[in-house]
């Protein structure tokens, strides 16, 4: 991974252009505003512009879970995204939890190659998640988006 001058910082009020970012991940506001309310919000700059964002959410004492993950079309491939997952363990870990969590639509085949890379596991899986919890029809890959693979990494 050559050095990208990656520079991640914490966001209280997300501006237009990280909500922006958030819909690539997942298509509904309401989800990712929920997520925002609840959770802790990340951007990652490349000087001043904006090419990333990780939202974390605790699920107990014990587990955090990744909630959305975004990086700018133009910037991906380039490893951000990895970078971002890492960041999210260092404050996982000083945070003293054990476990974080990550769930990804069946379709997702980047997206799943990707977190096993990073040495998450598949864990579980939410069937028909995505026929329950969103109106509209979701295919990526020629692949219908139905069911959530949830993956975990101890920490
Ligand atoms: N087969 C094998 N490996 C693959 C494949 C594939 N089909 N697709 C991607 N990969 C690998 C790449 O080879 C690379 O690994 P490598 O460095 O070992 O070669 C890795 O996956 C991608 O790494 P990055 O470049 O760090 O990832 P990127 O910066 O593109 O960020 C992300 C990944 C966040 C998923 C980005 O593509 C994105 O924003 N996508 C749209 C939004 C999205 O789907 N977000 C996740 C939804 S799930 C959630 O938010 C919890
Ligand atoms: N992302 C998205 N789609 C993909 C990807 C990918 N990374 N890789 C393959 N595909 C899609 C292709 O796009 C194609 O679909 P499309 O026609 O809609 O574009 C499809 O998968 C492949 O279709 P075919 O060309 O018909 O498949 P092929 O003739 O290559 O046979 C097989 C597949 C049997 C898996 C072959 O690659 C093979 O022999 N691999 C090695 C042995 C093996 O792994 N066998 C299966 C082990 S599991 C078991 O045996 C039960």
């Amino acid at each position: 991974m050559k050095n990208l001058n990656l520079q991640i910082e914490l966001v209280v009020n997300p501006s237009e252009t990280v909500l922006e970012l958030l819909y690539l991940s997942d298509p509904s506001k309401v989800h990712i505003n929920s997520n925002l309310r609840s959770g802790s919000c990340y951007i990652a700059k490349v000087k001043s512009e904006i090419v990333g964002v990780i939202v974390l959410g605790n699920i107990n004492s014990n587990t955090t879970e990744i909630k959305n993950i975004a990086v700018k079309e133009s910037e991906q491939g380039k490893g951000i995204g990895k970078l971002l997952l890492r960041y999210a363990e260092d404050i996982i870990r000083k945070s003293g939890n054990k476990k974080l969590i990550i769930g990804t639509g069946n379709s997702s085949i980047g997206q799943l190659a990707l977190y096993q890379k990073e040495g998450f596991e598949i864990e579980s899986i939410k069937k028909d998640f995505f026929l329950r919890n969103y109106d509209e029809i979701i295919i990526e890959n020629g692949i219908q988006c139905k069911h959530m693979i949830v993956l975990g990494k101890k920490l």
